[in-house]
């Protein structure tokens, strides 16, 4: 898979393909000025692998809403299949699967549930930077950790495991970057073995002692609204998903704030206010989940163009929501802005991030928190990003905080 996806990167570099830079570096290091040149060729663009591309807001949002797409082909719905020997988080879901599962995930996340966590994230926030000391790596010293400790609490994870957890979860999230070789895919298959197993003692736990957490609610409502073979893949989306996304927006934040001085000056002047706005247009600006993308359900016309059942259609969120249709100066990072869109960061439609609400509190409070307590913050080193050209983020990012914390 690796070899193949390396010599259609390197044709398609040849041949001077958009889509394929955005797997080389030039599309890891600025997706953005690859997203202009397909934006050119109009809203809705044939891919060499016969499938489409759009950069339009307005045509990624509708692709997201439109029940006409869905996240698997037509006839691969899970309702076809033995669902117990599919591997498939609600994600990778249709209706009525989806709904169904998405419904027991979704009151975690309620506004009440989520003042209850802020005391908690303010509290690890705040350790963290005590950790820290003056000199430190934003990702390992605050943007990832945080995430961590947040969802291996709201999944009732006891403290004892949580560094496995953590482990087997940051190996498994790293293959959203793609597998790179062979010995990465057994890794991979081993902490999925271990993953596994170390949920399946969790939910044997939960059965015996529940807690009021997460899983004790699955455990609770498994054989009637979720099937015993749907719960790790859950369990693993939701772990995966708060550690892969959270770390990247916060290490986003800081970096684009450490870019534009002005606007890291902006943050500190009202962080009760500004740190919310900051996070919001972080989301816009430079969004940790660069891109999603659907099949098509039967064939329908988008943009003009004929979409054949089958066929894929690939939404560029990053691009979408550097638009100039939808936001003036797409491309100036302006914390203060009134956003007269809606960015499509968390996508858009059925499948709409469900931790949309934790990610934003917690990277809220991260950057209050940081520049309450380090308004003189600055770089010590250049950004190292992550390879990939889904999951757009930092891996690196050193700090001094000018003045102890
Ligand atoms: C779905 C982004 C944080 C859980 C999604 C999708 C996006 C996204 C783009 C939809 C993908 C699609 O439409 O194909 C993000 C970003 C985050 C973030 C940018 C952080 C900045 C989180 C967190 C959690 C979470 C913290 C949970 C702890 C989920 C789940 C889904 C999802 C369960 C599937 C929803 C469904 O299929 O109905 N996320 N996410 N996400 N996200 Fe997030």
């Amino acid at each position: 898979l690796y070899r193949q996806r390396l010599s259609v990167a390197w044709v398609g570099y040849a041949r001077n393909d958009p889509m394929a830079l955005l797997q080389l570096r030039p599309g890891r290091d600025d997706p953005y000025r690859i997203y202009e040149r397909i934006r050119l060729e109009g809203p809705l663009v044939p891919t060499r692998l016969g499938n489409w591309v759009t950069t339009s807001h307005t045509v990624c949002d509708l692709v997201l809403r439109d029940r006409r797409f869905g996240v698997r082909p037509a006839g691969a719905t899970v309702g076809d299949t033995p669902t117990d020997e599919v591997d498939l988080s609600f994600l990778d879901m249709n209706p009525p699967d989806h709904t169904r599962l998405r419904r027991l995930a979704q009151p975690a996340f309620s506004p009440k549930q989520m003042a209850g966590y802020r005391p908690q994230i303010e509290a690890t926030v705040d350790e963290l930077l005590d950790q820290a000391g003056s000199s430190f790596d934003l990702v390992s010293g605050l943007a990832a950790p945080l995430p961590i400790a947040v969802i291996t609490n709201l999944l009732g994870i006891p403290e004892a495991d949580a560094e496995n957890f953590a482990r087997y979860g940051t190996v498994i999230g790293g293959a959203l970057d793609g597998v790179q070789s062979l010995s990465h895919a057994a890794r991979l298959q081993k902490a999925d073995a271990e993953l596994g197993a170390l949920f399946t003692e969790l939910f044997a736990l939960r059965r015996r002692e529940p807690a009021d957490d997460i899983i004790s609610r699955l455990v609770a409502a498994e054989g009637e609204q979720i099937r015993p073979a749907e719960m790790l893949p859950m369990c693993i989306l939701l772990l995966v998903a708060g550690f892969e996304t959270t770390v990247n927006l916060i290490g986003n934040a800081v970096n684009a704030l450490l870019d534009h001085p002005d606007q890291w000056d902006a943050l500190c002047a009202d962080p009760a206010t500004m740190a919310a706005k900051a996070v919001e247009e972080t989301l816009r600006f430079d969004p940790p989940v660069q891109r999603t993308g659907r099949f098509a359900l039967q064939p329908l016309e988008l943009a003009g163009k004929p979409v054949h059942e089958g066929q894929f259609v690939v939404t560029l969120l990053g691009a979408a929501n550097r638009d100039p249709e939808a936001f003036t100066d797409p491309d100036t990072f302006d914390i203060t802005r009134e956003h007269t869109a809606d960015h499509l960061a968390f996508s858009s439609g059925i499948h709409y991030c469900v931790g949309q609400p934790l990610a934003q509190l917690e990277a809220t409070i991260a950057l209050k928190t940081l520049a309450e307590r380090a308004p003189t913050l600055r770089r010590t080193g250049p950004t190292r990003r992550r390879n990939s050209n889904t999951i757009r983020g930092p891996i690196h990012l050193p700090v001094h905080t000018g003045t102890p914390v």
